[in-house]
């Protein structure tokens, strides 16, 4: 499927281009794609979502009996600034996306109507379960580099679309400091999608950032997924203690 002719659309252009870190979010189903999670392996495991952002990964895998915490420098914020910023960012992100539709791959979403569906799912479920969530501590506001957490407090720790993705705002020295406190918090893996930036390239320093974790006895590898939205976007990194 190719989606063309939007208002604004540009061949030229090469890159999605987000002036601001949206608050936005995916859902479970495409969590189990990106992260190649296999729910039923982490059954009595603790997991960590860091950012949450507008995600419903934390909402639906609790009801499902998995201990997953989320946490975002938003989570302090109450539910209806969220909500209002979340419609804001979707209605952001789309736009850009729809400006440059020749670095996606439109096959999981056939659409733009779609991506639009499965992100205004995402902020739904999210939003009914966040003022529950922050009673019962599974929403935790918290800032990369640094994070609340004592070292391998989770089993397994994801990041999703936040490190590498923002590596116009983000520098090196951000990306591996981040990258070091998820593994500390971690007792058994920290996995990191996608590993581009915002111009479908993969991120420019990975040589690098892979050798300083092999320098720290620390086990990196890259590994294929089977979601790929931006083109080439099909990868995730895993360390492992
Ligand atoms: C696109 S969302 C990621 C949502 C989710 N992980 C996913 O893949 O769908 C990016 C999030 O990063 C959060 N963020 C911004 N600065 C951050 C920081 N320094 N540390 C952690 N999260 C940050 C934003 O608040 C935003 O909610």
């Amino acid at each position: 499927m190719k989606v063309t002719s939007y208002e604004g659309a540009n061949q030229h252009q090469n890159s999605l281009q987000l002036k601001r870190v949206a608050f936005y979010g995916r859902t479970l189903s495409e969590y189990l794609k990106m992260f190649d999670i296999n729910l039923s392996l982490w059954k009595d495991c603790k997991i960590l979502d860091c950012p949450g952002g507008a995600s419903s990964f934390v909402a639906e895998a609790n009801k499902l009996g998995i201990h997953v915490i989320g946490c975002d420098p938003l989570f302090d914020n109450d539910l209806e600034s969220l909500v209002q910023r979340g419609k804001a960012d979707i209605k952001y992100v789309i736009e850009r996306v729809s400006y440059v539709p020749h670095l996606f791959k439109w096959e999981f979403y056939p659409t733009i109507t779609a991506l639009k569906e499965y992100r205004t799912l995402a902020l739904q479920r999210f939003t009914e379960d966040y003022t529950n969530g922050i009673i019962q501590k599974r929403y935790i506001k918290a800032e990369l580099p640094k994070l609340p957490f004592k070292d391998k407090s989770f089993d397994l720790v994801l990041s999703g679309h936040f490190l590498f993705l923002y590596s116009d705002k983000f520098d090196y020295s951000f990306n591996l400091d981040s990258i070091l406190e998820l593994y500390r918090v971690s007792s058994k893996e920290v996995r990191i999608f996608p590993i581009q930036g915002q111009n479908a390239q993969p991120y420019e320093h990975i040589e690098t950032l892979l050798s300083e974790l092999e320098n720290k006895d620390i086990t990196a590898d890259i590994i294929p997924v089977s979601f790929e939205f931006q083109l080439g976007s099909n990868q995730m990194l895993r360390l492992i203690r």
